[in-house]
């Protein structure tokens, strides 16, 4: 069996990689502050600003699948020194011990990445991140390429699905503000490439097992703004639309918003030989 280690297992991404995981794998998985209800995983606590700590008195793996990051786009800009600790100094720490004991290594990294200019990204396009979130993921990426022969990046796009455990997805608070007849602002001048979570772990775990290396980008077949997304959940759930309201991206923005981070799965799909299903599909399958 495979000794697999996933860390930020108690994320949302983590949740599905655990729910959607194959039989014959012996998986760690790591928290921070949210210890998760999960079975079938030897939970370990870790801390990326003491990943050293960590990497010294841990076992060897044959695989690592790096979840753990600051993802929150706006905690990032507000601390873009901690963003740089866990986002991309850890990632590369990680990277290193992983090169050491030639086990692979799979990073989550983001469409973020890219400036978001012209969309349509493909994956031998060079990314010129805008935020402090895309910087830090794309120097993680270089340093791991530069350090690591084994490595698959996996840049993935926005992830649509409930959240499991105690995760708080898009979805989730798309739903609490219809429950609760409260405005939805949407952005209608921000395109993504949506895919449902559910594919996104499947494919993940397919790249444990393939013998593809490098940069791949994980998408859904369409792509589509924030609001029009919010107009099919509310078809798909046939709610009234007077809750949606059509917002402009840099609105009281944060942090600098990229307009058009839509990317192309065309190696995905090559590598994998499966069908992605289309977003109003998989809509339908996750509400
Ligand atoms: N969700 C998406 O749509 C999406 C899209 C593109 C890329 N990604 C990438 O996919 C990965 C997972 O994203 P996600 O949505 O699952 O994020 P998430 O729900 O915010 O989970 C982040 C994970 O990182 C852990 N973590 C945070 N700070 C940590 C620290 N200081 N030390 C150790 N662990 C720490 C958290 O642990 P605790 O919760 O236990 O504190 C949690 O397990 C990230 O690398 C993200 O950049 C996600």
């Amino acid at each position: 069996m495979k000794k697999i280690l996933i860390t930020g297992i108690s994320g949302f991404i983590g949740h599905y990689l655990h729910k959607y995981r194959p039989n014959d794998v012996l998986l760690t998985g790591t928290y921070f502050l949210n210890k998760p209800e999960i079975n079938g995983v030897d939970l370990v606590k870790l801390d990326l600003t003491k990943i050293d700590e960590f990497i010294n008195k841990s076992a060897k793996f044959d695989i690592i699948i790096h979840c753990a990051a600051e993802a929150n786009l706006g905690e990032c800009e507000k601390h873009p020194d901690e963003a740089i600790v866990l986002n991309t100094q850890a990632t590369e720490k990680l990277a290193q011990w992983s090169a050491i004991q030639k086990s692979k290594f799979i990073f989550l990294s983001t469409d973020i990445v890219f400036e978001g200019v012209k969309g349509d990204y493909s994956e031998n396009e060079t990314p010129d991140p805008i935020n402090v979130y895309g910087k830090t993921k794309l120097e993680a990426e270089e340093r791991i390429i530069n350090i690591h022969d084994n490595a698959v990046i996996v840049r993935l796009a926005l992830c649509l699905g409930k959240g499991l455990g105690n995760t708080i997805s898009f979805i989730d608070w798309f739903e609490n503000k219809l429950e609760n007849n409260n405005e939805i602002p949407l952005y209608f001048d921000e395109i993504r490439t949506p895919v449902s979570t559910i594919f996104a772990a499947s494919a993940i775990w397919d790249f444990v097992s393939n013998d593809f290396i490098g940069i791949v980008h994980l998408t859904g077949k369409e792509k589509i703004n924030r609001y029009d997304l919010g107009l099919k959940i509310l078809d798909h759930l046939k709610s009234d639309k007077k809750f949606l309201l059509k917002k402009k991206s840099s609105q009281n923005a944060v942090y600098p918003r990229p307009k058009d981070v839509s990317m192309n799965s065309n190696v995905l799909d090559k590598v994998l030989n499966t069908t992605r299903e289309d977003l109003s599909t998989f809509i339908k399958n996750i509400l």
